[in-house]
């Protein structure tokens, strides 16, 4: 986790650093700090806490106007707690670093340069790399970090400057992102691509183990094999109001209600509604025959995947599994050439998620990655990507990636279940029909969110929530628990209905908010026993269900939403559970976007 960014330019590095460093929090939020050279000499700053606190803090640099050349960062803890000396930049003669990423020998080396009379000030594995680069440097910060990062295992992304070389940045990367950004007589490192997207729009995706030096006479990239490569900048088009809060209170709010349009974009990516056909990037699906699939992913990813896998054996009957990616990496995996292995990941950094998808490889299987984020990581190392259109997610809490993931794996059902002579043309001409009218049924749901902020109103002071369903919906259960205990720190379960007797019954007591997931779909009837089942134990009913629902008069709080064919309800019944865990996060006056102790991206194992 953790964000990092660094320039050189026409002296504004701290205003540039600091703005970039803002739009990165989300990798984490509990120590920031600023490196910055003026007149021969390093200036740092470094605060405990968000970027807001560093910002207090920038009066102790010498009040130079124009810095020129800077490194940033915001941290979330790995190795250290989280205080000013763990704090970045690390400071080592005349070097400061920052670092995204774990080095895993790292007490190794740290011995060995305290042998050689290095003295170290924090706990954190990223010092050691400072010191390494001070060790080798001798004048040429380049060939130092160089020689630095091939002691190192783990993973990292560094931008690294020296007081005694003013115009010189440089940065490097392996399993951690780090995007280069040219602008006029400008250029910029950072973890991703918003942090610096006011700035410039023209991005080179840095590939595992380049090494870049930026000087005023430019840039050099330098790969694996130690020769100059050319890496080609793209021209990013999207808009920065989409990396923006847009008049919303918080970016989890806006991406909420953004879901209509990053569900439409990622069907429109795909489906030719002219053609009735769902077309993937040529080859990604062959002829379709794999014995096995296997979705590996972690969160809410997880999720999406365990509502993709009822789509893809139903529509395509091919077995699949569906494996937490923490948990699939740990017990070497059966696969073979025969097993399609389909890693989902937002951000293309979760690092069990690739570690997964590397285990894949390894084994022999093909691999095709769903992914939010173009150039990242997983998606670059998977065999073939399916993109969601979501744009950028900064709210730590996933909807609109959600949504978009669960879309693909529906759309990839579908053309899987044609290749595979499973499906007739008709039934997904008729189905892609109804995916078609989603977006539409979502703003519907979306405008009742004033019954979803009242019913937060009522709840926000309790202490435990249950949510169960079914199917397609028990995945949504379990979303709807995940969303509610990560940004309002309530305790909440997710449940399959026909569980809830085998345990979870015992915990309902009078009042206990249940949140029962129940259109009418094929488990509809069993829902509703579930429903009695609460209700005879003094349990506070909240049920979604599709408009027009009799169950309606017979719970405590109704949330609709509007029939849809019953394979396709979690785009629909996902949403009141979205809004009630962000209304009740912001009742309760808990920091939506950045909730404790979390990151949007987890690139640490
Ligand atoms: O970027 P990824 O989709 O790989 O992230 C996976 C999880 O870390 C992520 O979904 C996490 O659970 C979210 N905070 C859930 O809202």
């Amino acid at each position: 986790m953790c964000g990092i960014v660094g320039y050189l330019g026409k002296g504004r590095a701290l205003e540039v650093i600091l703005d970039g460093l803002r739009r990165l929090e989300y990798r984490g939020y509990d120590s920031a700090g600023v490196a910055l050279v003026a007149s021969g000499k390093l200036q740092v700053v470094k605060s405990v806490g968000k970027i807001r606190d560093l910002e207090r803090r920038i009066w102790a640099l010498s009040g130079e106007e124009a810095y020129h050349l800077g490194i940033g960062h915001t941290r979330w803890a790995t190795h250290g707690r989280p205080n000013e000396t763990n704090a970045h930049p690390h400071v080592a003669g005349p070097i400061a670093l920052v670092h995204n990423g774990i080095i895993e020998n790292y007490l190794e080396i740290r011995k060995e340069l305290e042998l050689a009379g290095y003295t170290f000030q924090s706990d954190t594995d990223s010092e050691v790399v400072a010191q390494l680069v001070r060790f080798y440097y001798q004048g040429d910060l380049f060939q130092a970090m160089g020689k630095a990062i091939d002691r190192l295992e783990g993973s990292y992304a560094l931008a690294v400057i020296s007081e005694e070389e003013p115009q010189v940045l440089v940065g490097t990367r392996k399993d951690s992102p780090l995007v280069l950004g040219l602008g006029e007589g400008e250029y910029f490192l950072a973890s991703d691509v918003p942090a610096i997207l006011p700035y410039t729009r023209r991005i080179v995706l840095l590939e595992n183990w380049d090494r870049v030096v930026v000087n005023p006479q430019g840039v050099v990239v330098v790969g694996a094999d130690g020769k100059k490569v050319d890496r080609p900048f793209q021209e990013i088009t999207w808009s920065m109001a989409l990396a923006e809060k847009a008049g919303y209170k918080h970016f989890m709010q806006k991406e909420i209600f953004e879901q209509p349009r990053a569900l439409a974009d990622t069907i429109g990516a795909y489906v030719s509604p002219a053609k009735g056909d769902i077309f993937f990037p040529e080859g990604e699906l062959g002829e379709g025959v794999f014995s096995r699939i296997v979705l590996v992913a972690c969160g809410t990813s997880w999720h999406a995947a365990l509502v993709g896998r009822f789509w893809i054996e139903a529509q395509a009957r091919v077995p699949v599994d569906v494996e937490v990616a923490s948990e699939f990496r740990a017990r070497n995996p059966i696969l073979d050439g025969g097993t399609l292995v389909i890693p989902i990941s937002q951000s293309g950094e979760t690092a069990d998620t690739l570690a997964a998808l590397r285990i894949a490889h390894e084994k022999g299987a093909r691999t095709l990655a769903v992914c939010n984020v173009v150039g990242s990581s997983i998606a670059r190392e998977a065999q073939g990507v399916i993109y969601s259109y979501a744009g950028p997610e900064i709210g730590v809490a996933s909807t609109k990636a959600f949504v978009t993931q669960m879309v693909i794996l529906y759309l990839f059902s579908l053309k899987l279940g044609l290749v595979r002579g499973m499906l007739e043309r008709g039934d997904v001409s008729w189905r892609l029909k109804e995916v078609l009218s989603l977006p539409r049924k979502m703003e519907e749901v979306l405008s009742h969110e004033e019954d979803v902020s009242t019913l937060a109103r009522e709840l926000y002071h309790v202490q435990d929530f249950l949510y169960l369903g079914r199917w397609l919906n028990y995945p949504i259960a379990l979303e709807g628990a995940l969303k509610l205990k990560e940004i309002s720190y309530i305790h909440a379960e997710g449940y399959p209905g026909g569980e809830m007797k085998h345990g979870p019954i015992a915990l309902i007591e009078e009042g206990l908010p249940v949140v029962a997931i129940a259109p009418r779909d094929v488990v509809y009837e069993k829902m509703v026993s579930n429903v009695e089942e609460v209700r005879s134990r003094g349990g506070q009913v909240i049920l979604v269900g599709f408009s027009g629902d009799p169950l309606e008069q017979r719970v405590d709080r109704f949330l609709e939403v509007p029939p849809v064919d019953g394979t396709l309800t979690p785009f629909l019944t996902v949403l009141p559970l979205q809004l009630l865990a962000y209304y009740i996060a912001d009742k309760k006056g808990c920091d939506v976007d950045q909730p404790r102790n979390l990151a949007k991206s987890v690139t640490v194992e």
